[in-house]
């Protein structure tokens, strides 16, 4: 099945978990990897779906033990690691990626998890570990579709980002399903 049919099928399924029925657009991918330094030693991904972001994160991926993604969902990381077959990925929750690193800290870290729908002791606990585990100067890149940015949760994450890292630059992408708000955050 096609990756995006394969997302559509698994968001139907788990509508509170995938929170969305489309991947993440060309455009806003991206800009998501664009971000991401060039010769990177870790990169991290976190929420891969089917792999929309890894494969534009691919032109920075130098080679297999420079990324790790995790992925909730045991459909959609059985699809991505035979989509991606060198890459390490694993089937847990956001929060838990420092216990993959053994001991290595991280470049970037990329993320389309669904910050409105998730827990709120999660997301501050998954924020707080992608702080920790950068290395100075390091790059979060993060999204919210436009729709939640002014709901409780998306404000929530707004203000987290703006306190935690030193610097926050933002960009709307329309043509993505919805229209998305990019977020470029450096320690
Ligand atoms: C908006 S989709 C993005 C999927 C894909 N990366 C893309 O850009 O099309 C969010 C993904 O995060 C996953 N997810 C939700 N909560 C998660 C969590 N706590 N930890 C890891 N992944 C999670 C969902 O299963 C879903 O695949």
């Amino acid at each position: 099945m096609r990756p995006f049919l394969h997302f559509f099928w698994a968001a139907l399924k788990n509508p509170l978990q995938v929170s969305t029925l489309f991947q993440t657009g060309k455009n806003a991918s991206q800009l998501l990897t664009d971000a991401v330094p060039d010769h990177s030693k870790m990169i991290v991904e976190l929420g891969v779906g089917t792999g929309a972001i890894t494969q534009s994160l691919m032109a920075k991926v130098e080679g297999p033990d420079q990324y790790l993604g995790l992925e909730l969902n045991s459909e959609l990381i059985g699809f991505a690691q035979e989509r991606f077959p060198t890459l390490k990925f694993i089937n847990d929750s956001a929060e838990n990626f420092p216990k993959y690193l053994k001991g290595q800290k991280v470049s970037a870290v990329v993320s389309s998890l669904p910050w409105t729908v998730m827990p709120q002791a999660v997301v501050a606990k998954t924020i707080e570990s992608v702080h920790e585990h950068l290395i100075p100067g390091g790059v979060f890149t993060t999204y919210l579709t436009v729709h939640v940015l002014k709901t409780p949760a998306g404000r929530r994450l707004q203000h987290l980002l703006q306190d935690k890292f030193s610097s926050l630059e933002s960009k709307v992408v329309f043509d993505n399903l919805p229209p998305a708000k990019i977020f470029v955050a450096k320690k």
